[in-house]
């Protein structure tokens, strides 16, 4: 039986997953695909340290040279992320002929044509599908299985960090850090979590996604992104209060030759599917114009979901061995000159403010929203019983940029104390 060596970059949450995967499952994978798959070489930082998952000593390495120069070994499977060494040591490996399976969405995001390039001039394959949303097959259905559509939209939980924070605070009133710290420990988090709460793992990942769904290269720079550092106990509460879930969601639409790409925390109705996609787990929804709407769900984060797509990658690497599918894109760096893209989107808006209790606020605050074309749904004043009062508005659909040039003019009145959040409400 022939025997597939890997090196693997890592051994963290990633890596320790894949290789309990193999070591449970390899048995099986042997005898149903006719190979055999053996870790050869392990990269780490520290080969002292002391590990969770057990694996002969003799395996581990602080060398790349033992893995990018050993002519055994065909595929490498990098899961230490960051761009520095990963990129370079990913690049030697292709410039070796060797297979790349990854899971690291930074690097693939911001230098995915010059790795494919690599790749696609050495005739090694570059697989990528645990690099979004986990354990969820998104980049196979996205690239293979619905080559037959026109994708117009994406929209999705695709980072199980913040949604498992958002959930954990929404349900069960916990404090944002202590969460946050939790979901560290269940290895959902990214070696440094600013990734996930200020929204750039979830960018990186759209960024990949919506390439592939629109054919058309969607450059993180060409993102809007947020994070949900800003959203309080008091935002979730008002939005409880109006019917809705709060989760960070990354959209994408194409509009002929027009592309929107945004992440932020969003309110979605309590009946909305998404709202049912709760913890670490991610959920993606796609429309195309043959196959109509689609959502894919499952686990967004851990060891052993990620592992299952290394897995599964290092596995149909082998079957495509020297014909390796690539983008079918123009795949720069930077956008085609065939797309536009948009940042004045419309969608609808909650706005939360601090306001002195006073006749008049409220009305006058509607008449700015109502100079800038912004049509409001619904209000909530409460009662304070002191000289100021949180004053919440929800508009009908409006334009970002005159949201944002209402808030400039609401901003500058005088009996407007702060204005707390503003989140945009999806349906
Ligand atoms: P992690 O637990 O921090 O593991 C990183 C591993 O890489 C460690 O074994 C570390 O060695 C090794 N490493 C890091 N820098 C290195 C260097 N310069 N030289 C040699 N070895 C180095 O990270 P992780 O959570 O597994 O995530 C890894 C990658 O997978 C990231 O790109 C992440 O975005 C991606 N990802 C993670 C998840 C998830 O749920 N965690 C899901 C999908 C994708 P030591 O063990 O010696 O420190
Ligand atoms: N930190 C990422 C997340 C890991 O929380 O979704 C999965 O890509």
């Amino acid at each position: 039986m022939d025997k597939i060596k890997v090196g693997f970059l890592g051994f963290g949450n990633v890596g320790t997953g894949a290789y309990k995967i193999l070591q449970e499952t390899g048995n099986e994978i042997s005898h149903r695909e006719g190979f055999e798959i053996e870790v050869k070489k392990i990269l780490v930082r520290d080969t002292n340290k002391k590990r969770d998952v057990q694996a002969d000593e003799s395996l581990f390495t602080d060398n790349i040279q033992d893995i990018i120069n050993d002519p055994e070994i065909s595929i490498v499977a990098e899961f230490m992320g960051g761009i520095d060494p990963a990129k370079q040591y990913i690049l030697s490996a292709l410039e070796n002929k060797k297979t790349v399976v990854t899971a690291n969405k930074e690097l693939m995001a911001r230098h995915w044509p010059e790795l494919e390039k690599a790749a696609q001039n050495n005739g090694a394959g570059l697989y990528y599908e645990a690099s979004v949303a986990g354990g969820i097959p998104v980049i196979k259905v996205m690239s293979e299985s619905l080559q037959a559509n026109k994708v117009y939209e994406v929209m999705g939980i695709i980072n199980g960090t913040t949604n498992y924070i958002l959930t954990k605070m929404s349900e069960e009133g916990r404090d944002f850090h202590d969460v946050l710290a939790e979901a560290q420990r269940l290895g959902y988090a990214e070696p440094d979590p600013t990734a996930d709460i200020e929204g750039f793992d979830a960018m990186y990942k759209l960024s990949i996604l919506s390439s592939i769904a629109f054919h058309a290269k969607v450059p993180i720079d060409n993102i809007y992104r947020e994070g949900i550092t800003k959203i309080t106990a008091e935002d979730i509460a008002y939005g409880k209060e109006l019917g809705y879930a709060i989760r960070l969601l990354a959209i994408a639409k194409k509009n002929g030759t027009d592309i929107q790409a945004r992440v932020h925390p969003t309110f979605i109705p309590v009946s909305h599917p998404l709202a049912a996609v709760r913890e670490s787990y991610n959920a993606v929804f796609i429309k195309g114009d043959a196959v109509g709407n689609l959502m894919l769900y499952g686990r967004g984060a851990g060891d052993l979901p990620t592992g299952s797509a290394i897995v599964s990658d290092i596995i149909t690497a082998c079957h495509q061995e020297n014909n390796h599918r690539y983008t079918t894109f123009y795949n720069e760096n930077k956008a085609s000159w065939q797309v536009r893209f948009e940042d004045d989107w419309e969608t609808e808006f909650f706005i939360r403010l601090t306001v002195k209790d006073k006749p008049g606020v409220l009305a006058k605050i509607a008449g700015i929203l109502g100079k800038h074309e912004v049509s409001i749904a619904s209000v909530i004043q409460k009662d304070h019983n002191k000289d100021v009062v949180p004053l919440i508005f929800v508009s009908h659909h409006a334009k970002e940029q005159s949201i944002k040039k209402a808030l400039d003019d609401i901003g500058k009145d005088e009996d407007v104390l702060q204005i707390e959040n503003v989140i945009r409400v999806e349906r």
